[in-house]
Formats: C-alpha cells, structure tokens, sequence
C-alpha cells in the first residue's frame, strides 16, 4: 500500500513544487514506484521536468470532475516516475464545480477516490498544491495521509506559517479526518543571515510547542542551482549529484521517509 504525501502552503514561491519534484526524483532513483500528481494550474510540476502543461490532453481536471480515471491521464516521466499533470483547465476548476454543487454534493471528494486507487500501484504518491486555501487544497486534504509544510524564512514568514497549520487543523475538525502534519521544512535557507536564523528559531519554536515536526535538514539557498535546474529542465537532483543542495534532498528524504 503505497503512502501519499502532499506539499502545502497557500504562497507561491515557497518552494513547494521543487521540494515535492525532487523528493521524487530521488525516490525513482531508489527504485520505488512514484506517482506525482498536480493539482496547480501553473503547471510547475510539468516544467521542472521538461513537460509543456498546455500540450497536455488530459490533465487531473478531469479526475476532480469524474470525467476520467487517474492514469487515464497519467505520463510517464522516467523509470519509476509518472506524471498526472495539470494546465490551464485547473483554473476553470472552483467555478464549475461550486456553479454545480447538484452534481458534485461531496465538493471535497473529487480526488481522494482516485488516489486509494493509486496507492494500490505506487510505492508513493506526492501531491503537488496551488498556493492558495481553495477548492483544490481542501481536496488534497481530503485525499492525502501525510503533509509536508515548507517554510522559508522571509518577512511574514511565520505568521503566515501558523496560519496555514491553524487552518489545516480546523479543517480537519470540521471534516472528521486526521491528517498528519509530517513535518515543517526549512527551504531557501541562508543559515550565514541572522534573519534567517532568527525566523528558524520562531518556526521552530512553534512547532515545539504544538507538537510538529520540523525537519533537521535544511534545505539551502542555492541561486547557482535554480537557474542550472530552470536550463537543465530536470530536478536538481539529477543534474548534478555531487551538491550540498543534493546532500541536503538526500537527508530530507531519509527523514522524511524515516531511514
Ligand atoms: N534551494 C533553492 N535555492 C534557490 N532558489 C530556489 C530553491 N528552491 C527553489 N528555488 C526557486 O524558487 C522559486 C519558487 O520555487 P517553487 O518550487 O516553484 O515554489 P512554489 O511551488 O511554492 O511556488 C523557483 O524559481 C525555484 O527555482
Ligand atoms: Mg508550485
């Protein structure tokens, strides 16, 4: 029975799709059977690995709106890596469904059906997120077990931190479901600027104190490697192995996945 994970944050910018593309990257690498499913009309997912989203057919739109079956619209990326992509359809989303609540009565049920089913055939399926507390996020809420909450230490940072875990455990209240806040990752992280390590002690210390994980590794600033990842059109993780941006995945992972 495959796990699920999902990335969640309602900023753009925070690294969400490239933790969540290069976790999984490195899970393929390790032989397990990956699904990445995204739920951003950006499309961002598609990008980072060379994918068009707009020259895709079929998108996860059409899984939230019934009208196909998970790996219907499912490409395969890589050994071990599949990709359920998402496009412009993706912003039609929240106006068709709310217009249409007669035909979908459980509005936070359209995604959680197919992932049960694909957790039958992956070892893990991580779901990718829009930045914002919509329609979408209340689905991946519904559908997935664990939740990794990024966090980069910038002006605003922590408050908007809180808030999302606050509006994440309410949700799970009023839906009856538990979640696992997984853990908090520290992104972008410039550990030499006291900001930045002032705003870590902040996150940290609330996580303490309400009893989230908030992962050891850090995952570091690393300007070089954005632009190489924008120009190679992979995830960092497979454009150069010998990195401390690299290293830092690789312990990411091995917490994350507990090893
Ligand atoms: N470790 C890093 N160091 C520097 N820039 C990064 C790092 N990780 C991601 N970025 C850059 O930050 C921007 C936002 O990242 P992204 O993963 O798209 O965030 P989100 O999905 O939350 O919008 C991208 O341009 C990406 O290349
Ligand atoms: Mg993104």
């Amino acid at each position: 029975m495959g796990k699920v994970f999902a990335v969640l944050m309602n900023k753009g910018g925070v690294g969400k799709t490239s933790l969540l593309t290069n976790l999984a990257a490195l899970l393929a690498n390790r032989g397990e059977r990956v699904l990445i499913v995204d739920t951003d009309g950006q499309g961002n997912a598609s990008l980072a690995f060379g994918q068009v989203p707009n020259q895709h057919a079929y998108t996860v739109a059409d899984v939230f709106l019934g009208k196909l079956k998970l790996d219907a619209v499912t490409v395969n990326l890589a050994d071990g890596l599949d990709l359920a992509p998402a496009n412009d359809d993706m912003n039609m989303l929240e106006f068709q469904v709310l217009t249409k609540l007669k035909t979908y009565p459980k509005p936070f049920q359209l995604l959680a059906p197919a992932i049960r089913e694909a957790r039958e055939r992956y070892d893990y399926v991580l779901i990718d997120t829009p930045p914002a507390m919509g329609l979408v996020a209340g689905n991946v809420l519904a559908a997935t077990d664990h939740l990794l909450i990024p966090f980069v230490p910038e002006v605003f940072g922590v408050q908007g931190f809180i808030r999302v875990i606050e509006a994440i455990r309410e949700f799970e209240e009023q839906q009856g479901k538990a979640t696992q806040i997984e853990g908090a990752v520290g992104m972008m992280v410039d550990q030499r600027t006291s900001l930045h390590r002032e705003m870590m002690e902040q996150a940290r210390d609330y996580c303490e104190r309400n009893r989230i994980q908030f992962f050891d590794t850090l995952i570091p600033r690393s300007i070089r490697f954005a632009s190489a990842t924008a120009y190679a059109r992979k995830p960092a993780v497979w454009v150069d192995k010998n990195n401390r941006l690299v290293d830092a995945y690789r312990k990411l992972l091995d917490e994350v996945i507990g090893e």
